[in-house]
C-alpha cells in the first residue's frame, strides 16, 4: 500500500489520506461557510493517483460536495492532469504544472462538461492549487468562474495528514 510508482516521485508528497484542520467556502453569491473534507491520493501501482474528495457539513456531519478522479502525470514536461467527476453532475479536466522544490501544483480547467439537468449556474472556469506547507500539512485553494459571476475564490482548506 505504501508503494508509489516511480513516475509519481516528484509529487509523492501528496500520497495518502488528508483531513481538514480548517475548510472555508465563499463566493460572491454564497454566504461564507465552514466544511470538513477528506482527501485521498492513492497509488495502486499505476503511474497515477486515484483521487477522492468527500466534504461534510461541519455540524451535521452529512455528506456535501464529492469528487472522484485520477491525477495523471507527465514527468518529462513537469505536467499533471486531474480528471474529476463531481457529484453535482459535473466533470472537469484540469491541467497544469508541479514544482518539485516549492512542492506545489497549479491546475486550470481545460474542459468542463455537465449533465443536461445540473443546477445553474454553470461553472465555466476552475483554478485549483495544492501547496504542501509542511510534510504533514496541505493547503488547497479553488477559484471558479460561472456564467453569472467572475472568477472568485470558492474554497480554501488546510489539511493534516491522516496516519
Ligand atoms: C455553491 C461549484 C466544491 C459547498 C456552488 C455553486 C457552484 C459550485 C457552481 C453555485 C454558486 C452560485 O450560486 O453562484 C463547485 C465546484 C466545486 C465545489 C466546481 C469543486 C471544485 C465545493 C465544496 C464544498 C462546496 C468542496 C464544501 C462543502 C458549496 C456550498 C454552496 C456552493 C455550501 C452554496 C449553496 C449551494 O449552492 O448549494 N458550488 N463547488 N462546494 N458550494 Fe460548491
Amino acid at each position: 500500500a505504501d508503494y508509489i510508482h516511480e513516475a509519481l516521485k516528484p509529487i509523492s508528497w501528496l500520497a495518502g489520506r488528508w483531513y481538514t484542520a480548517n475548510g472555508r467556502g465563499s463566493y460572491p453569491s454564497v454566504r461564507e461557510f465552514g466544511y470538513h473534507e477528506e482527501l485521498e491520493f492513492i497509488c495502486l501501482g499505476q503511474p497515477m493517483f486515484n483521487f477522492l474528495s468527500i466534504s461534510h457539513h461541519p455540524e451535521k456531519g452529512t455528506a456535501m460536495h464529492q469528487e472522484r478522479g485520477f491525477l495523471r502525470i507527465l514527468p518529462e514536461k513537469e505536467k499533471v492532469a486531474l480528471v474529476v467527476s463531481h457529484n453535482i453532475g459535473l466533470t472537469t479536466i484540469e491541467e497544469g504544472h508541479y514544482d518539485c522544490n516549492l512542492k506545489e501544483i497549479k491546475l486550470a480547467s481545460v474542459s468542463i462538461a455537465r449533465t443536461s439537468f445540473s443546477k445553474p449556474p454553470h461553472v465555466t472556469n476552475l483554478l485549483r492549487e495544492f501547496i504542501l506547507l509542511s510534510p504533514d500539512t496541505l493547503q488547497v485553494t479553488v477559484f471558479m468562474k460561472t456564467d453569472q459571476k467572475p472568477l472568485s475564490q470558492h474554497l480554501k482548506a488546510v489539511y493534516k495528514k491522516v496516519e
